[in-house]
């Protein structure tokens, strides 16, 4: 099989400019703290987790969840499935969650809840994309990369059907 060349949506050149700009903020946000946990779930963050890591001034740890979620045909209460706990412990740490894309907002109305129960010091959220069109119900995003169209992205971490993923910049194909 053969498959298209993804179109070009975000250059390299623009994800490094927004990626600075995001972690320039973020380490302003979190001056005053000692320390702070990144959460990556996986797959799809892992490359933008390892660019913005890289460029906070606060010192930060990272851990990694894996989450599955299921398509239409979920049972309801039953549409996220958590795959991989986070390592470390997370109450009374500074804990922001880092996402490749917010699509419906499922993965975070999900995940929220669950590490808020936890008791970490403080909560946020980071996500490289979102895509306005399609998020449903109430998702509060901290710190946003790029709003995309409502078209299929890869790159960048992104895949389709695991592919893609060491794109080098943001591209869409036809679903
Ligand atoms: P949610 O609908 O916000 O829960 O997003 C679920 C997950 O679907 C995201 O974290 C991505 O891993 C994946 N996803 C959603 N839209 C896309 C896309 O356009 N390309 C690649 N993965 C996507
Ligand atoms: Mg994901």
């Amino acid at each position: 099989m053969t498959l298209g060349r993804p179109k070009v949506l975000i250059t390299e050149e623009a994800i490094r400019a927004r990626i600075s700009e995001l972690a320039r903020k973020i380490s302003g946000d979190y001056a005053h703290a000692e320390e702070l946990l990144l959460v990556g779930i996986l797959k799809g963050s892992f490359v933008f987790l390892a660019d913005l890591s890289r460029r906070l001034a606060v010192p930060a740890t990272v851990d990694f969840m894996a989450l599955q979620t299921y398509g239409r045909e979920s049972v309801p209460g039953e549409e996220v499935r958590l795959l991989m706990d986070t390592r470390s412990d997370i109450s009374g740490k500074h804990v922001l969650v880092v996402e490749d894309i917010v699509d419906t907002g499922k993965t975070l109305r999900y995940l929220l809840p669950l590490l808020a129960s936890r008791g970490p010091a403080s909560l946020r959220t980071c996500a490289m994309l979102r895509k306005p069109a399609r998020i449903s119900g109430e998702v509060h995003i901290d710190y946003v990369g790029f709003d995309v169209p409502d078209v299929w992205v890869v790159g960048y971490g992104l895949d389709r059907a695991d592919r893609y993923r060491a794109l080098p910049y943001i591209g869409s194909v036809s679903p």
